[in-house]
């Protein structure tokens, strides 16, 4: 079941494919109902040389094409996960997926691309990116970088500059929490707005109070609560809620685009749903454990039980997620991402004492695809088109790279998969390829299953069977005034417009 040493429980059965897997190879998808953002069809996909050629029905190819029979099946772009964290170092240890264990796992659950956030060495975006290159170098499927802002000065606005013009990162995370370590202020907050908004890059936002979750953490700490539930107890709605509306208020302020990462709770849904309903650009990130998870497990007596759920914002008591889903299926909030960001149990424990501690982070890479269709998809609340357009296609043209990306069609990267609506999936940490030992979706069963994933034209995922090929993932550049930049110069000088003339006085009034 597993092909790559170092992949999942550690199974090293079937080596590394190299010779069967170049992207020269042809490749013909016959018999599928092909699904993009916009439309279903039946036809036939060719790829050759990692490229989508053609999609129509009836494709005949010679006999050098491997032939893959979609029929009663769904071709669709593969997964996008717009947000993770593969080989992050972050509170005292290192995530233990890094980019290879990551993306493989992620192949398995039928995402071909995923965008991970750069963290700047010593405040030094240049090194930072240095890191996550060496980092990324055995990457087996495609990726991309946004980049997070820590501090500020003037170093920090050229370097800015830099990632977006040389770069090709076009996106800028800003942490509105983690006190002593990520957090941004105020003022911050508005020089990066005001540098993203010039570079035209996408500015987004960890939105939670910081402060107030250290006022929070002191509460529980007093109140003698030091074990997982404290995590939730001590961050609740309210603080995601109030940094949601500080950071749309100063993006209105700037005019600038927002993307507010893992909304995780209806107070933080609900200021971007005013915001939108206003007109404002401000795009809300969903992730899969706030959209189908709730904070249950916290009160969990066992504390690895309790701790793997420990992430920020927190998973929220039960309701959140089912309202999440229907901001999701109605459009107030675009995409699904995941937040991947795995530990063990070994590094879990290093908050056995004190919830402050736990690593923050949840897995899901591999999990996304099957559940969004799960929960979304077969209870009735988004389309088969849909379901492509939030784990897929969105994120593609938010981040500029549609139709390279996002899409079944000629000219597209051939990064597609192949869900069979009948078929059935189940999870748990024994067959899931991530390092880590644990899942946060354990034991979850549903129909829909990713039966086939092709990456850059490679099959690698087959029969249950992961051939992934290091260093064959590439980094793709994302060029900066992607559409959400549409129409804000119109505004700005709209707004300049009804600003009145300075009013004159006369000094002898004084
Ligand atoms: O708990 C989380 N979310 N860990 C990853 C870092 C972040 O805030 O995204
Ligand atoms: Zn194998
Ligand atoms: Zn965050
Ligand atoms: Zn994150």
């Amino acid at each position: 079941q597993f092909c790559d040493a170092g992949i999942g429980h550690g199974a090293s059965t079937c080596g590394v494919s190299s010779s069967s897997s170049s992207s020269s190879t042809k490749l013909l998808i016959k018999g599928g109902i092909v699904v993009n953002a916009h439309e279903m069809e039946a036809a036939d996909v060719y790829v050759e040389g990692g490229i989508i050629v053609s999609v129509r029905p009836n494709i005949k190819v010679g006999d050098d094409a491997t032939v893959l029979d979609a029929t009663g099946k769904f071709v669709m772009p593969g997964g996008i996960d717009p947000h993770t964290h593969l080989g992050m170092e972050f509170m005292g240890t290192e995530t233990i997926d890094d980019f290879f264990s990551g993306q493989a796992a992620a192949l398995a659950g039928g995402t071909t691309m995923h965008i991970d956030f750069v963290l700047p060495v010593n405040g030094s975006l240049l090194s930072g990116l240095e890191a996550y290159e060496k980092k990324s170098r055995e990457s087996c499927m495609d990726y991309g970088f946004h980049m997070a802002i820590t501090k500020w000065d003037e170093h920090t606005s050229k370097e800015m500059e830099i990632m977006v013009k040389k770069k090709g990162i076009n996106s800028f995370k800003f942490f509105m929490a983690y006190k002593g370590s990520f957090m941004v202020n105020d003022e911050l907050l508005l020089e990066g707005f005001k540098k993203c908004k010039s570079l035209g890059a996408l500015a987004m936002v960890h939105a939670e109070n910081g402060d107030a979750v250290c006022e929070g953490q002191r509460r529980m700490i007093e109140l003698g609560i030091t074990g997982p539930e404290g995590h939730a107890l001590s961050r609740p709605p309210v603080l995601e809620g109030e940094a949601t509306a500080r950071a749309i208020r100063l993006a209105g302020f700037v005019n600038t685009p927002l993307y507010v990462v893992h909304v995780m709770s209806i107070d933080a849904m609900e200021e971007i749903s005013k915001a939108r309903k206003s007109g404002q650009k401000v795009i809300g990130e969903t992730v899969l454990s706030g959209l189908v998870l709730n904070d249950s497990w916290l009160w969990d007596p066992d504390f690895i039980t309790a701790a793997k759920y420990v992430m920020s914002p927190p998973i929220r008591v039960v309701g959140h997620d089912k309202a999440l889903q229907a901001a999701l299926s109605m459009g107030v909030l675009q995409l699904v991402g995941t937040d991947h960001c795995t530990f063990n149990s070994t590094q879990k424990a290093l908050g056995i004492d004190d919830f402050r501690k736990i690593p923050n982070g949840v897995n899901g890479i591999e999990e996304r695809m099957h559940l969004v269709w799960n929960t979304m998809v077969e209870s009735g609340q988004i389309s088969v088109t849909d379901y492509v357009r939030l784990t897929s296609t969105e994120c593609a043209r938010l981040f500029n790279i549609y139709p390279r990306k996002g899409a079944i069609r000629a000219g597209s990267d051939a990064d597609i998969i192949i869900l069979n609506p009948n078929s059935s999936f189940e999870i748990n940490a024994k067959s899931h390829h991530s390092r880590t030992d644990t899942n946060v979706y354990e034991g979850w069963k549903g129909k829909g299953k990713v039966e086939v994933t092709i990456s850059g034209g490679r099959v690698v995922w087959e029969n249950d069977e992961l051939k992934v090929v290091p260093s064959s993932g590439k980094y793709i550049e994302m060029p900066p005034f992607g559409y959400l930049f549409n129409g804000i110069d119109k505004a700005d000088a709209k707004y300049l417009s009804s600003m009145k003339a300075p009013v004159k006085r006369s000094r002898a009034t004084v």
